[in-house]
């Protein structure tokens, strides 16, 4: 018979996502609504292990849909990985009467959170808090959606000076290991090509397909590289390898790095994120464990924890289509 919940906590944890606060909110409002106690855990794992509490309730979080961020702070914890270190955080819950865990972090963070529930038979759940959109079991993660806008912005912007100076840029993009972003905002940016590691274009193809741009009558191009491409060279080595090889080309580099974890979420990612919440309490009422919450033909499904880290999501094959055709 699963115990009764009288106390939940939530926490974020790994990198933050824009979103992260709404889905605070809603965990924290749909408690309330339901009459429990929520209590918010200051910087991931790390604040479990110290007993970094704060109760909360449905005022604690009002001003904060809107805000990128995390209000109760993110961290990786390499002490949560030992088991001396959960065992230190599962003393620190029972002293403070909580009876379940809401995880909003990626796929680190659902190990972290599966291992604790393995072991000490704490109810737990996930909601998949991050830009890069890598995790199965959803066709978004929160933060994903504002952080392509974000992107896409940057685009438009550097595509201005680009045209002006017929310069050529690489824009490095982030998605740690996988391509999402590169390629959903490189055809929403109108780039003329897009690097990304699930597709290993090669250098030749590349001089190819800038030489068919120009050929094309083009004076300016965008090619964007994901964070994690496999083409074997940086982008500043990219660079490098264009000024030494290729005629006629004013080469620069834009990195945009972390202000794509940051900014205001979408409406689309508050949406999200205040169903996410809502379902992540309400299954850990039903007492489900170990899920993680994630949105399926547009519903709120439940994923395993053992099979949301298992592999990455992989690339939409027609958006490569669509890429290769719309750069022609
Ligand atoms: O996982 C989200 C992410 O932003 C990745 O896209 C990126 O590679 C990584 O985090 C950066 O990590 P950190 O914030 O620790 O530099």
């Amino acid at each position: 018979m699963p115990k009764t919940i009288k106390k939940l906590a939530v926490l974020t944890s790994g990198g933050d996502a824009p979103g992260m606060n709404a889905a605070i909110r809603s965990v924290v409002r749909t408690c309330a609504y339901h009459n429990i106690k929520c209590v918010g855990v200051y910087r991931g794992f790390e604040g479990l292990i110290e007993g970094d509490f704060k109760e909360m309730d449905a005022r604690s979080v009002r001003g904060i849909l809107n805000k990128g961020g995390t209000i109760l702070k993110s961290a990786r914890s390499n002490e949560f990985r030992t088991k001396e270190g959960r065992e230190e955080a599962y003393k620190k819950v029972i002293e403070a009467e909580i009876d379940g865990l809401v995880v909003i972090g990626g796929d680190g963070s659902f190990t972290g959170a599966m291992v604790f529930n393995k072991e000490f038979d704490f109810p737990v759940m996930g909601i998949p808090g991050t830009i890069d959109n890598d995790i199965v079991g959803t066709t978004h993660t929160l933060g994903f959606d504002t952080a392509l806008n974000t992107v896409v912005d940057a685009i438009d912007k550097i595509r201005d000076t680009a045209s002006s100076h017929n310069r050529l840029f690489f824009i490095e993009v982030m998605g740690r290991d996988v391509g999402h972003i590169a390629l959903n905002a490189g055809i929403a940016g109108g780039a003329e090509e897009i690097l990304i590691p699930e597709e290993d274009l090669g250098l030749d193809r590349l001089v190819e397909s800038l030489n068919k741009s120009r050929k094309s009558g083009k004076s300016s191009s965008i090619v964007v590289v994901a964070e994690g491409d496999k083409i074997g060279k940086n982008i500043f080595e990219l660079k490098d390898f264009v000024d030494q090889n290729m005629e006629g080309y004013d080469v620069r580099v834009s990195v945009l790095g972390h202000m794509q974890r940051g900014g205001s979420p979408s409406c689309f990612d508050r949406v999200l994120a205040s169903r996410m919440g809502l379902k992540a309490v309400e299954s850990l009422l039903e007492g489900k464990t170990n899920y993680m919450v994630g949105l399926i033909n547009n519903k709120m499904e439940l994923t395993p924890f053992e099979n949301a880290i298992k592999g990455k999501t992989k690339i939409n094959l027609e958006l490569l289509r669509v890429s290769d055709i719309m750069s022609t």
